[in-house]
């Protein structure tokens, strides 16, 4: 795999019990990374951790709330002790709640903000206080968050949850920057995905429905593939091998970007 192997690499990615975090758990496995998996479904969590262990790799789950500094504390020395280091962290749970502005609620913004900006900003913290120089971990390391191809393009319905993916994006940045300049060691970039047939993803599709903005799903996703060069929805592997790629070696001069994975629908 040259460039692109992550062997002796040690990972938490966050929202991994299933959708994009899971394939992205795998693919950084694949790549001979070890993987621990933070997520607030225990039992998903723990059967995804099984599934790459029975690869052959180290795999590990440990209950992580993004929302919760104490959570990220935890898991953090967690990952630590269990992989023997921590050096890549993929910032990948999120939440969206499909609302017109006209309809949309307090409570589904402050959730949207809790998971989606707080989320990504603790686990920064967090793992750039264990990667830098004499940190718990202190080897460098790579984060990669999620963000979206919604930070990227006004779609319908999804105000909110795009304000957040954009906070992602622009804290992506700040977060490079300082890291850079401050000598901590670690490259941190984003992708933006596009639509992924995901449980969120098939969400969205039909509260799109609901919000009138389509007849039907199929109209949808129609839609989206229409917007999309590529002309096709996104696969979780597409998603998975861009991270991949962000933390490998491969990406050694590459930090405070933002990597459309979209097929080129926000182009
Ligand atoms: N699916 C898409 O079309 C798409 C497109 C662009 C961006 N994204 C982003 O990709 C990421 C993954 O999306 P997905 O489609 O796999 O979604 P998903 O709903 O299938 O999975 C999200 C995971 O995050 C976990 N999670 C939620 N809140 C959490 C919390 N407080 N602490 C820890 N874990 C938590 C969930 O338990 C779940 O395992 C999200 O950040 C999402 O916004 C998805």
């Amino acid at each position: 795999m040259g460039k692109f192997d992550l062997t002796g690499r040690k990972a938490l990615v966050t929202g991994g019990a299933r959708g994009l975090g899971a394939g992205m758990a795998e693919a950084l496995a694949d790549a001979g990374a070890s993987v621990m998996i933070g997520d607030i479904l225990p039992d998903a969590g723990q059967a995804t951790a099984n599934a790459i262990a029975g690869k052959g790799v180290k795999a590990g789950f440990v209950a992580l709330d993004v929302t919760q500094e104490s959570s990220w504390i935890k898991a953090v020395s967690e990952t630590i002790s269990e992989l023997g280091g921590f050096d890549i962290l993929i910032n990948n749970a999120g939440v969206e709640i499909t609302s017109l502005v006209i309809d949309v609620k307090a409570a589904d913004l402050e959730r949207m903000c809790a998971v989606n900006i707080v989320g990504a900003g603790l686990g920064m913290k967090h793992a750039f206080r264990a990667m830098k120089p004499g940190g718990a971990a202190g080897k460098g390391g790579a984060i990669v968050n999620i963000s979206s191809v919604a930070a990227n393009i006004a779609l319908p319905g999804i105000a909110g949850y795009s304000g957040t993916k954009s906070a992602v994006d622009r804290m992506t940045r700040i977060a490079a920057t300082e890291s850079g300049k401050l000598g901590y060691g670690v490259r941190v970039n984003c992708i933006y995905p596009g639509l992924v047939p995901t449980e969120m993803g098939m969400q969205l599709a039909s509260d799109f429905v609901k919000a009138g903005l389509f007849p039907s799903v199929e109209a949808a996703v129609g839609s989206v593939i229409e917007q999309t060069p590529l002309g096709r929805l996104g696969e979780v592997s597409d998603m998975a091998d861009a991270v991949v790629f962000l933390c490998s070696n491969a990406a050694r001069f590459i930090t405070g970007v933002g990597l459309p994975v979209e097929g080129g629908m926000g182009t």
